[in-house]
C-alpha cells in the first residue's frame, strides 16, 4: 500500500541503466504458507551508460528480505538501504554477483501481480512491474537477462512445474517434494518472466515450422477444462503459420506453452514460451462459448503468440513505448482475424469499438498520446489509446507505404533491433528507411493526444464539371496539450454517380483512366481537392475503410445515406451510412414522446436489408444492429441518457412492428441444420437469426416467444442458447425470463466461464439489472470479490452497459460504483482503477448528472490509503 503521495514519472527523465544483469538464477521453494525465492544476479556496469553512479538500485514491492550477499559476503542491515520500493546497495564493484533471498505470501496476494495463487495453482503476472513483487531486481524492460529457474514444490499437489524456455533438469526431493529446472536461452526483460505450478492436465499438439523444426505445443488446464482446449490449439497453429507467411516470422524455442487461470486481471500475457491466459480468453467448447467468444479467443491466442516477435525478440525501451509492442501486435492480430474471417466485419467491429470507447477516452480527463509523456501508475496506461489507436497508427503507416514497403519496413525493424529494447521512433525510422518515405509529420500521431476532427464541405460546378472537396482538420485540446499541429492523415475516398456506379477520381483536367478510389494525404489545417470531368454532382464516400481514426463532419442528407447504404462498393461505408442514418433518426426522436413517427425511409432501408439474400450476410448482420446507447451518448454534447434510451427503443419497436413478417422470414431462412461450425457464413447466419429474434421479442410477439423458448431448449451451441436467453431477458415475458435464467444457471453452474455470461446478461439489461437486482447478484454464491471476471461481469456490465440504470436520476448508480471502487481498492487496485472509469466522464454530462458523478469521485478520493492506481485516475479526473 502507498505511504506517500504518488510520484509522476516522465519520459524526458529516461536514462540508460547504470548496471545491466547478464544472468539470473532463480530458485523458488513453494509452500502452502508462502514462497521463498533465491535469486542470484550477475551484475555489471553498463558500458553504454556514462553514469558514475556507485550504488546499485533495485526495485522491490511488498517483499520480505531474508538475506543479501555480495560476491559471497553477507550484508548486514547497515550495509544497504531498503526503504519504500527501492533496495540500494552502496559502492558496488564494476562486476559482481548478488544473491538475494526473499519471502512472499502468494496465497494472500489479491492484487494478482507478481506470484499469486488461483484456484490452488501458483502463477505469475509480471507485466508491467510484477517481477519486483517476486524479488529485488532492476525491473525495467531495457535490462535484459538470461534466466534459469528452478521450481520446487510438493509433488502430489503440484505435479506440473513450469517456467520460460526448455526444461533441462528434474528430480525428486525429500518430503514428497520435487523440482524442475527451466532455462530460457533468449535474454529477456523481467516482465516476460513466468512461473506456473499446479495439478494440471496437459494437452499436446505440434507444429512444423517453415524451416522444418517441430515445435511441441502444450496446453495446461485444470482437469474440468480438458474438453475446452481444441479451439485455442487450432488458433495457435493458424497464427504460427500466418506469421510465417505474412511476416516471415518463425517460432524460436522448441516448446510453446499455454496455461489457463481463472483469476487474472487482464486478458492474457505473452511470457516467453509460456503464455498465461485468463480462462475466459482461451477455453471454449461449442456448448459453453459463443461465436463471439470463439473469435475473441482466436484473436487473443494469436495476439500473444505474435508478441514473440513484436514484444519479446524486440521489446520496449521503457513503458512510455508500450504501444511499440501493443499497437503493432494488435495491428498484426487484426490483420490475422481479417484473413481468417470477414475483413469488412472485422473492420466494422474495430472501428465501432474505437469510435465508441477510444474516442471517449481521448475526450476525457485521462486522454494521453499513443506515446505518453508521463504517468503515475503504468498499469493505468494499458488503454484503448495505446492498444487500439496504436493499432490504427500502424495501419495508417501501411496505408501510406503500401503492402510491399510495409513488409520491407517490418523486416528491417526485426532485423535491425532483434534482441534490443527500442522506441516507437525506432519503429517509424525502420519504416522510413525501408520505404524512403518521410514520416516526420506522421510522428505527431504518437505525440499528440485527442481525436482529429475533419470538417468536410463540397460544391459542384456544373459548367466546368469540377467537384471540389474542402477539408479542414482540428485537434481538440487535451490535458496538458493545446494548439496542436495538423497531422498527416491518409483519407480514402470514392465518388458515386447517380446510378450508384463508382466514378474515376480525376485530379487534373488531362489525367486519363484515373482510379476509382484514392487515398488523399491530408497534411494541412485546410486543404481542398478538385475532381474533374464529372457530368453531375457525385455522392462522396468519405473515409473509406475508416482509413484514419478521426471524426468526420459532413452534411449528409438522409437520401445520400440511404443511397450509400445500398450502393457503396466499400462495405465498411455501407455499414457506416446505415449507422449515420439510424443515428440521425434516433436523435430527431429524442424528447419527442412515444407517438412521434419514425422516418419511413429508415424502415424501408432495413426492409431492403432483410429481404436481400444476395448481400453479404455477415455485413447485413452488422448493419441490422442499431448504434449502441454508448455510442449515441459519446456523440451527444450533454447526453440525456434516459431520453436517448427511449428514442432508441422507440426506433427498435417501430422497426420490429413494421418489419415483423420480414424478421420472421429472416429468422427461418437463417436456421441452420447440420454440425456447428465457426465459419464467417454460419456465424453471420446465427447472428442474423438472433438479432431477428431479439427484435421480435422486444415487441412481445407471442409466436416469437415460442420460437425463443424452443431455440433455448434445443440449442446445441452457446450462441443460440445465449441468443434465446438474451432475447427473453430483453422481453416483457417475465415468467419465461426468470424460468430460463434459472434453468441456465442450473445447467451451467459448475462452469465459471458460463456463470460469468449469466451474470453479465442480467447486469447489462434494464429488466434484470436494476440496482437492487445487482446487489442481489453480488450476494449470489457464485459471485467472488477476488475474481476480476466476476467483478467485470456484474459491476462492470452494470456501469458500462446498463446505462439508464447506472445514470439513474437519483445518483444511486454513481454512489454504488464509488462504494465498490473503495471496497476493491485495498484488495485489487488495478481492477478498482478500471472500474472507476465511467465516473471520470462527469464533465460531459449536464449538472443533474455531472454533479453527482463528481461527488461520487470525490468520495473515492477521500478514502484513506488510496492506491496509486485509483489515486491517479481520480485526481486527474477531478483536476
Ligand atoms: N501484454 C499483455 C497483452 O498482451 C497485457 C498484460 C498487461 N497486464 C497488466 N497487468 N498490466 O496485451
Ligand atoms: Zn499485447
Amino acid at each position: 500500500m502507498r505511504t506517500s503521495q504518488p510520484q509522476t514519472i516522465y519520459l524526458k527523465d529516461y536514462k540508460v541503466p547504470a548496471f545491466v544483469v547478464d544472468h539470473v538464477d532463480l530458485r523458488f521453494e513453494l509452500f502452502e504458507d508462502g514462497a521463498r525465492v533465491h535469486s542470484l544476479l550477475n551484475v555489471r556496469r553498463n558500458p553504454e551508460s556514462d553514469s558514475t553512479e556507485k550504488n546499485l538500485e533495485l526495485d522491490g514491492d511488498s517483499l520480505t528480505l531474508e538475506s543479501i550477499q555480495l560476491d559471497g559476503r553477507t550484508l548486514d542491515e547497515g550495509d544497504y538501504d531498503n526503504r519504500g520500493e527501492k533496495l540500494i546497495v552502496p559502492a558496488v564493484p564494476d562486476q559482481f554477483e548478488l544473491a538475494v533471498v526473499t519471502w512472499l505470501e502468494p496465497q494472500n496476494n489479491t492484487r494478482l501481480e507478481g506470484l499469486y495463487k488461483s484456484s490452488g495453482m501458483f502463477c505469475t503476472q509480471c507485466e508491467a512491474q510484477g517481477f519486483r513483487c517476486i524479488t529485488y531486481f532492476p525491473d525495467r524492460p531495457d535490462v535484459m537477462a538470461r534466466f534459469r529457474t528452478r521450481v520446487e514444490a510438493d509433488k502430489a499437489a503440484y505435479p506440473v512445474l513450469l517456467s520460460n524456455g526448455n526444461d533441462v533438469e528434474k528430480g525428486d526431493l525429500e518430503n514428497g517434494r520435487h523440482y524442475v529446472t527451466w532455462e530460457d536461452p533468449f535474454p529477456k526483460p523481467s516482465y516476460l518472466f513466468a512461473l506456473v505450478a499446479g495439478d494440471l492436465v496437459e494437452k499436446r499438439d505440434s507444429f512444423r515450422t517453415m524451416s522444418g523444426r517441430d515445435i511441441d505445443l502444450r496446453m495446461y488446464i485444470e482437469p474440468r477444462n480438458a474438453e475446452k482446449c481444441d479451439h485455442a490449439l487450432d488458433s495457435l497453429k493458424r497464427a504460427m503459420r500466418w506469421d510465417e507467411e505474412v511476416y516471415g516470422r518463425e517460432y524460436d524455442l522448441d516448446i510453446f506453452m499455454i496455461v489457463a487461470v481463472d483469476d487474472f486481471n487482464m486478458g492474457a500475457m505473452e511470457n516467453k514460451g509460456l503464455n498465461i491466459f485468463n480462462s475466459s480468453c482461451v477455453l471454449a467448447s461449442q456448448e459453453t462459448a459463443t461465436d463471439m467468444a470463439f473469435q475473441r479467443i482466436e484473436s487473443i491466442v494469436a495476439h500473444e503468440y505474435f508478441h514473440n516477435w513484436s514484444g519479446n525478440r524486440v521489446t520496449c525501451r521503457d513503458w512510455f513505448q508500450l504501444s511499440l509492442k501493443e499497437g503493432f501486435t494488435v495491428f498484426r492480430d487484426s490483420q490475422f482475424s481479417s484473413d481468417m474471417g470477414s475483413p469488412t466485419v472485422k473492420r466494422i467491429e474495430d472501428a465501432a469499438m474505437l469510435r465508441t470507447a477510444q474516442f471517449a477516452e481521448d475526450a476525457g480527463p485521462m486522454a494521453h498520446p499513443v506515446r505518453p509523456e508521463s504517468y503515475m501508475e503504468i498499469t493505468n496506461f494499458y488503454t484503448l489509446t495505446i492498444y487500439e489507436k496504436g493499432c490504427e497508427v500502424v495501419g495508417m503507416i501501411r496505408t501510406l507505404l503500401g503492402d510491399e514497403m510495409f513488409r520491407k519496413g517490418s523486416d528491417l525493424y526485426f532485423e535491425r533491433h532483434d534482441g534490443q529494447a527500442v522506441t516507437t521512433d525506432d519503429f517509424v525510422r525502420a519504416m522510413e528507411d525501408a520505404s524512403g518515405r518521410d514520416l516526420t509529420q506522421f510522428r505527431l500521431w504518437y505525440e499528440q493526444a485527442g481525436t482529429p476532427e475533419l470538417t468536410i464541405r463540397d460544391d459542384f460546378d456544373q459548367s466546368s464539371g469540377v467537384y471540389r472537396l474542402s477539408i479542414s482538420q482540428t485537434i481538440p485540446d487535451t490535458p496538458g496539450q493545446t494548439n496542436k499541429k495538423p497531422q498527416h492523415i491518409p483519407f480514402a475516398l470514392g465518388l458515386l454517380g447517380a446510378g450508384g456506379e463508382p466514378l474515376p477520381l480525376t485530379l487534373t483536367a488531362d489525367e486519363q483512366d484515373a482510379p476509382k478510389e484514392r487515398v488523399l494525404e491530408l497534411t494541412e489545417a485546410e486543404q481542398s481537392f478538385e475532381f474533374h470531368g464529372l457530368d453531375e454532382r457525385p455522392v462522396p464516400s468519405l473515409l473509406r475503410h475508416f482509413s484514419a481514426p478521426v471524426r468526420v463532419d459532413y452534411p449528409w442528407t438522409r437520401e445520400q445515406l440511404t443511397f450509400l447504404m445500398s450502393n457503396d462498393v466499400d462495405g465498411f461505408n455501407r455499414w457506416d451510412a446505415g449507422q449515420r442514418l439510424a443515428i440521425d433518426v434516433i436523435r430527431s426522436l429524442i424528447g419527442q414522446g412515444d407517438s412521434a413517427p419514425v422516418d419511413p425511409g429508415l424502415i424501408a432501408a432495413y426492409r431492403g436489408l432483410l429481404a436481400d439474400d444476395s448481400l453479404d450476410q455477415a455485413l447485413v448482420a452488422k448493419m441490422l444492429q442499431l448504434p449502441t446507447e454508448a455510442y449515441l451518448i459519446e456523440l451527444a454534447e450533454k447526453p440525456e441518457v434516459q431520453a436517448i434510451h427511449q428514442a432508441r427503443e422507440r426506433v427498435l419497436s417501430t422497426l420490429a412492428n413494421e418489419l415483423r413478417d420480414d424478421l420472421m422470414a429472416c429468422y427461418h431462412r437463417n436456421t441452420l441444420s447440420g454440425v456447428y461450425e465457426v465459419t464467417p457464413e454460419s456465424v453471420a447466419r446465427r447472428s442474423l437469426r438472433n438479432t431477428a429474434l431479439a427484435w421480435l421479442l422486444h415487441v412481445n410477439d407471442d409466436e416469437a416467444r415460442s420460437l425463443a423458448l424452443a431455440q433455448y431448449a434445443d440449442a446445441d451451441n452457446m450462441t443460440d442458447r445465449m441468443g434465446a436467453l438474451r432475447a427473453l431477458v430483453g422481453s416483457d415475458f417475465e415468467e419465461d425470463r426468470e424460468a430460463t435464467l434459472d434453468d441456465f444457471y442450473q445447467r451451467f453452474q459448475k462452469d465459471p466461464q458460463v456463470v460469468e455470461q449469466w451474470f453479465s446478461v442480467q447486469a447489462a439489461s434494464g429488466r434484470t439489472g436494476s440496482l437492487p437486482q445487482i446487489q442481489q447478484l453480488m450476494q449470489h454464491p457464485a459471485f467472488d470479490w477476488k475474481n476480476p471476471n466476476k467483478i467485470r461481469s456484474v459491476i462492470g456490465a452494470f456501469a458500462g452497459q446498463n446505462l439508464p440504470a447506472f445514470h439513474a436520476e437519483d445518483g444511486s448508480g454513481y454512489r454504488f460504483l464509488s462504494e465498490q471502487v473503495c471496497r476493491l481498492d485495498d484488495s485489487n487496485p488495478q481492477i478498482a482503477a478500471r472500474l472507476v472509469s465511467p465516473l471520470t466522464r462527469w464533465r460531459k454530462f449536464a449538472p443533474v448528472h455531472g454533479d453527482q458523478m463528481k461527488a461520487a469521485l470525490e468520495k473515492v478520493s477521500q478514502k484513506s490509503g488510496l492506491s496509486r492506481d485509483v489515486y491517479e485516475v481520480v485526481h486527474k479526473s477531478l483536476a
